[in-house]
Protein backbone atom coordinates (compact mmCIF):
# COMPACT_ATOMS: atom_id res chain seq x y z
CA UNK A 1 0.00 0.00 0.00
CA UNK A 2 1.59 3.34 -1.09
CA UNK A 3 2.26 5.13 2.29
CA UNK A 4 2.92 8.65 3.55
CA UNK A 5 7.18 8.77 2.46
CA UNK A 6 5.90 6.84 -0.88
CA UNK A 7 3.03 9.72 -1.62
CA UNK A 8 5.56 12.23 -0.68
CA UNK A 9 8.35 11.08 -3.37
CA UNK A 10 5.89 10.57 -5.63
CA UNK A 11 4.04 13.97 -5.55
CA UNK A 12 7.63 15.84 -5.27
CA UNK A 13 8.92 13.15 -8.42
CA UNK A 14 6.07 13.64 -10.69
CA UNK A 15 3.73 16.55 -9.49
CA UNK A 16 1.51 16.66 -12.39
CA UNK A 17 0.81 15.25 -16.29
CA UNK A 18 1.89 17.52 -19.21
CA UNK A 19 -0.92 19.82 -21.36
CA UNK A 20 0.28 16.79 -24.47
CA UNK A 21 -0.88 13.90 -21.62
CA UNK A 22 -4.12 16.10 -21.19
CA UNK A 23 -5.11 16.77 -24.77
CA UNK A 24 -5.25 12.96 -25.46
CA UNK A 25 -7.65 12.63 -23.14
CA UNK A 26 -9.54 15.41 -24.79
CA UNK A 27 -9.38 13.78 -28.31
CA UNK A 28 -11.41 11.23 -26.69
CA UNK A 29 -14.07 12.38 -24.38
CA UNK A 30 -15.95 16.06 -24.26
CA UNK A 31 -16.44 17.46 -20.93
CA UNK A 32 -20.16 16.27 -20.70
CA UNK A 33 -18.86 12.66 -19.91
CA UNK A 34 -18.68 10.94 -16.95
CA UNK A 35 -15.17 9.78 -16.27
CA UNK A 36 -13.43 7.32 -13.43
CA UNK A 37 -9.73 6.65 -12.76
CA UNK A 38 -9.20 3.73 -11.14
CA UNK A 39 -5.93 4.16 -8.51
CA UNK A 40 -5.91 7.96 -9.08
CA UNK A 41 -3.27 8.57 -6.08
CA UNK A 42 -2.82 12.01 -5.29
CA UNK A 43 -4.15 13.20 -8.68
CA UNK A 44 -1.90 13.67 -10.56
CA UNK A 45 -3.70 13.03 -13.72
CA UNK A 46 -7.57 13.79 -12.49
CA UNK A 47 -6.68 17.28 -10.87
CA UNK A 48 -5.48 18.84 -14.51
CA UNK A 49 -8.22 16.94 -16.32
CA UNK A 50 -10.51 18.50 -13.67
CA UNK A 51 -8.98 22.09 -14.53
CA UNK A 52 -9.80 21.34 -18.10
CA UNK A 53 -13.26 21.01 -17.51
CA UNK A 54 -14.23 17.19 -16.80
CA UNK A 55 -16.00 15.57 -14.53
CA UNK A 56 -14.32 12.88 -13.21
CA UNK A 57 -14.28 10.51 -9.85
CA UNK A 58 -11.18 8.55 -8.43
CA UNK A 59 -10.78 5.59 -6.45
CA UNK A 60 -7.56 4.27 -4.66
CA UNK A 61 -7.27 1.96 -1.98
CA UNK A 62 -3.81 4.33 -0.21
CA UNK A 63 -4.90 7.00 2.35
CA UNK A 64 -2.26 9.06 2.02
CA UNK A 65 -2.17 9.32 -1.67
CA UNK A 66 -5.62 10.43 -1.19
CA UNK A 67 -5.39 12.55 1.51
CA UNK A 68 -2.54 14.15 -0.97
CA UNK A 69 -5.22 14.48 -3.48
CA UNK A 70 -7.43 16.48 -1.43
CA UNK A 71 -5.16 18.52 -0.50
CA UNK A 72 -3.39 19.17 -3.89
CA UNK A 73 -7.13 19.93 -5.63
CA UNK A 74 -8.51 22.35 -2.74
CA UNK A 75 -5.31 24.70 -3.66
CA UNK A 76 -6.80 24.76 -7.08
CA UNK A 77 -10.01 25.94 -5.69
CA UNK A 78 -10.91 21.79 -7.01
CA UNK A 79 -13.05 19.58 -4.38
CA UNK A 80 -12.86 15.56 -6.39
CA UNK A 81 -15.01 12.92 -5.59
CA UNK A 82 -13.06 9.98 -3.90
CA UNK A 83 -14.11 7.05 -2.93
CA UNK A 84 -10.89 5.18 -0.84
CA UNK A 85 -11.38 1.39 -1.61
CA UNK A 86 -9.59 -1.55 -3.46
CA UNK A 87 -10.55 -1.91 -6.98
CA UNK A 88 -11.50 -5.05 -6.78
CA UNK A 89 -14.26 -4.29 -4.34
CA UNK A 90 -16.14 -1.33 -5.84
CA UNK A 91 -19.62 -1.17 -6.55
CA UNK A 92 -20.45 2.64 -7.38
CA UNK A 93 -23.99 4.13 -7.93
CA UNK A 94 -23.46 5.73 -11.39
CA UNK A 95 -21.92 4.22 -14.43
CA UNK A 96 -18.98 6.06 -16.42
CA UNK A 97 -18.45 7.10 -19.79
CA UNK A 98 -14.87 6.38 -19.51
CA UNK A 99 -12.87 3.93 -17.25
CA UNK A 100 -8.68 5.77 -17.28
CA UNK A 101 -5.90 3.88 -15.75
CA UNK A 102 -2.70 6.01 -16.92
CA UNK A 103 1.18 4.91 -16.70
CA UNK A 104 0.55 1.30 -16.30
CA UNK A 105 -0.86 1.69 -12.58
CA UNK A 106 -3.03 -1.43 -14.53
CA UNK A 107 0.14 -3.53 -13.88
CA UNK A 108 0.17 -3.36 -10.26
CA UNK A 109 -2.75 -6.35 -10.10
CA UNK A 110 -0.94 -9.53 -9.17
CA UNK A 111 -1.73 -12.21 -9.49
CA UNK A 112 -2.91 -11.91 -13.00
CA UNK A 113 -6.62 -13.48 -11.91
CA UNK A 114 -6.43 -9.61 -10.14
CA UNK A 115 -6.15 -7.85 -13.12
CA UNK A 116 -8.85 -9.79 -14.96
CA UNK A 117 -11.34 -9.19 -11.88
CA UNK A 118 -10.55 -5.49 -12.14
CA UNK A 119 -11.39 -5.85 -16.46
CA UNK A 120 -14.69 -7.49 -14.52
CA UNK A 121 -15.37 -4.18 -12.30
CA UNK A 122 -14.35 -1.83 -15.51
CA UNK A 123 -16.51 -3.71 -17.87
CA UNK A 124 -19.41 -3.13 -15.10
CA UNK A 125 -19.11 0.34 -14.27
CA UNK A 126 -18.98 1.64 -17.96
CA UNK A 127 -22.08 3.10 -20.08
CA UNK A 128 -22.71 1.06 -22.98
CA UNK A 129 -20.17 2.29 -25.98
CA UNK A 130 -18.30 3.77 -22.63
CA UNK A 131 -14.09 3.37 -23.36
CA UNK A 132 -11.80 1.95 -21.40
CA UNK A 133 -8.04 3.62 -21.57
CA UNK A 134 -5.08 2.00 -20.58
CA UNK A 135 -0.97 3.06 -20.61
CA UNK A 136 0.84 -0.06 -20.13
CA UNK A 137 5.00 -0.55 -20.63
CA UNK A 138 6.88 -3.43 -20.76
CA UNK A 139 10.54 -3.32 -18.76
CA UNK A 140 12.50 -4.10 -21.85
CA UNK A 141 15.63 -3.74 -19.92
CA UNK A 142 15.08 -7.07 -17.90
CA UNK A 143 14.42 -9.02 -20.68
CA UNK A 144 17.96 -8.97 -21.61
CA UNK A 145 20.00 -12.14 -20.54
CA UNK A 146 21.41 -11.73 -16.61
CA UNK A 147 19.67 -8.56 -16.39
CA UNK A 148 16.74 -9.43 -14.18
CA UNK A 149 17.63 -8.08 -11.42
CA UNK A 150 18.48 -4.37 -11.16
CA UNK A 151 19.03 -2.05 -8.06
CA UNK A 152 18.86 1.51 -8.58
CA UNK A 153 19.19 5.03 -6.04
CA UNK A 154 17.40 7.84 -6.57
CA UNK A 155 16.26 11.25 -4.21
CA UNK A 156 14.33 14.43 -4.93
CA UNK A 157 13.57 17.73 -2.83
CA UNK A 158 10.33 18.48 -1.22
CA UNK A 159 8.23 21.34 -0.86
CA UNK A 160 8.81 20.85 2.92
CA UNK A 161 12.80 21.11 1.92
CA UNK A 162 13.44 17.72 2.59
CA UNK A 163 15.05 15.02 0.88
CA UNK A 164 13.82 11.58 0.27
CA UNK A 165 15.94 9.14 -0.87
CA UNK A 166 15.03 5.76 -2.69
CA UNK A 167 17.22 2.45 -2.83
CA UNK A 168 15.30 0.20 -5.01
CA UNK A 169 15.74 -3.96 -6.26
CA UNK A 170 13.78 -5.00 -8.39
CA UNK A 171 14.03 -8.82 -9.88
CA UNK A 172 11.98 -9.81 -12.65
CA UNK A 173 10.97 -13.26 -14.28
CA UNK A 174 10.41 -13.17 -17.60
CA UNK A 175 8.77 -15.98 -18.08
CA UNK A 176 5.84 -15.49 -15.60
CA UNK A 177 5.93 -11.62 -16.59
CA UNK A 178 6.36 -9.89 -13.18
CA UNK A 179 8.49 -8.05 -11.03
CA UNK A 180 9.08 -7.88 -7.68
CA UNK A 181 9.90 -4.11 -6.73
CA UNK A 182 10.86 -3.42 -3.03
CA UNK A 183 11.52 0.44 -2.15
CA UNK A 184 12.78 1.56 0.82
CA UNK A 185 12.29 5.75 1.29
CA UNK A 186 14.07 7.73 3.95
CA UNK A 187 13.69 11.14 4.18
CA UNK A 188 16.47 13.33 5.55
CA UNK A 189 16.16 17.25 7.32
CA UNK A 190 19.47 18.95 7.63
CA UNK A 191 21.34 15.60 7.17
CA UNK A 192 19.01 13.97 9.72
CA UNK A 193 16.98 10.91 9.57
CA UNK A 194 13.68 11.85 10.15
CA UNK A 195 11.08 8.87 8.72
CA UNK A 196 11.43 5.62 6.42
CA UNK A 197 9.93 3.78 5.36
CA UNK A 198 9.86 0.36 3.44
CA UNK A 199 7.29 -1.06 0.47
CA UNK A 200 7.13 -4.54 -1.76
CA UNK A 201 5.15 -4.58 -5.04
CA UNK A 202 4.66 -6.65 -7.87
CA UNK A 203 4.34 -4.97 -11.47
CA UNK A 204 3.13 -7.14 -14.13
CA UNK A 205 3.58 -7.14 -18.13
CA UNK A 206 1.34 -8.02 -20.93
CA UNK A 207 2.46 -8.01 -24.81
CA UNK A 208 0.49 -6.16 -27.68
CA UNK A 209 -1.14 -8.86 -28.79
CA UNK A 210 -1.45 -10.97 -25.55
CA UNK A 211 -3.46 -7.47 -24.07
CA UNK A 212 -5.79 -7.52 -27.06
CA UNK A 213 -6.67 -11.51 -26.84
CA UNK A 214 -7.78 -10.38 -22.85
CA UNK A 215 -9.82 -7.51 -23.37
CA UNK A 216 -11.49 -9.41 -26.15
CA UNK A 217 -12.16 -12.31 -23.83
CA UNK A 218 -13.81 -10.07 -20.99
CA UNK A 219 -16.16 -8.50 -23.25
CA UNK A 220 -14.58 -5.52 -24.82
CA UNK A 221 -14.49 -4.89 -28.75
CA UNK A 222 -13.16 -2.01 -31.23
CA UNK A 223 -9.71 -2.10 -29.26
CA UNK A 224 -7.56 0.41 -30.32
CA UNK A 225 -3.72 0.74 -30.31
CA UNK A 226 -1.40 3.33 -29.63
CA UNK A 227 2.71 3.90 -29.00
CA UNK A 228 2.87 6.53 -26.86
CA UNK A 229 6.32 8.01 -24.62
CA UNK A 230 4.72 9.76 -21.49
CA UNK A 231 7.01 10.25 -18.66
CA UNK A 232 10.16 9.32 -20.38
CA UNK A 233 9.02 5.49 -21.16
CA UNK A 234 7.65 4.31 -24.45
CA UNK A 235 3.54 2.88 -23.31
CA UNK A 236 1.25 0.91 -25.34
CA UNK A 237 -2.42 2.63 -24.99
CA UNK A 238 -5.37 0.57 -25.34
CA UNK A 239 -8.27 2.12 -26.37
CA UNK A 240 -11.61 -0.44 -25.92
CA UNK A 241 -15.28 -0.48 -25.80
CA UNK A 242 -17.72 -2.70 -24.17
CA UNK A 243 -18.95 -5.06 -26.29
C1 LIG B 1 1.63 4.58 -9.79
S1 LIG B 1 0.32 5.24 -8.80
C2 LIG B 1 -0.57 6.04 -10.09
C3 LIG B 1 -1.39 7.23 -9.70
C4 LIG B 1 -2.08 7.96 -10.83
N1 LIG B 1 -2.95 7.11 -11.62
C5 LIG B 1 -1.09 8.64 -11.77
O1 LIG B 1 -1.23 8.53 -12.97
O2 LIG B 1 -0.19 9.31 -11.27
C6 LIG B 1 -0.63 3.80 -8.51
C7 LIG B 1 -1.80 3.98 -7.54
O3 LIG B 1 -2.56 2.76 -7.52
C8 LIG B 1 -3.07 2.60 -6.19
N2 LIG B 1 -3.44 1.17 -6.07
C9 LIG B 1 -2.63 0.10 -6.16
N3 LIG B 1 -3.34 -1.04 -6.07
C10 LIG B 1 -4.64 -0.66 -5.93
C11 LIG B 1 -5.88 -1.38 -5.82
N4 LIG B 1 -5.90 -2.71 -5.84
N5 LIG B 1 -7.04 -0.68 -5.69
C12 LIG B 1 -7.02 0.69 -5.68
N6 LIG B 1 -5.89 1.41 -5.79
C13 LIG B 1 -4.72 0.75 -5.92
C14 LIG B 1 -1.93 3.06 -5.31
O4 LIG B 1 -2.35 3.40 -4.02
C15 LIG B 1 -1.40 4.25 -6.11
O5 LIG B 1 -1.98 5.46 -5.68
Amino acid sequence: MYGELCTKFYDADKQFASTEEIYFYKKLFNNNDLLLEPMCGSGRLLIPLMQAGFTIHGIDNSSEMLKSCKKRASELGLQPILYENAVENIKLPQKYDGIIIPLGSFQLFYPRGDAYHALEKFKEHLKPKGKLVMDLFVPWDALYEHNEEERSEREVKTSSNSVIKINNYSIANKYEQFIISKTKYTEIINDKIVNQEEEQMYVAWYYRYEMELILEKFGFKNIRYEDRFLNKENHMTFIAEVA
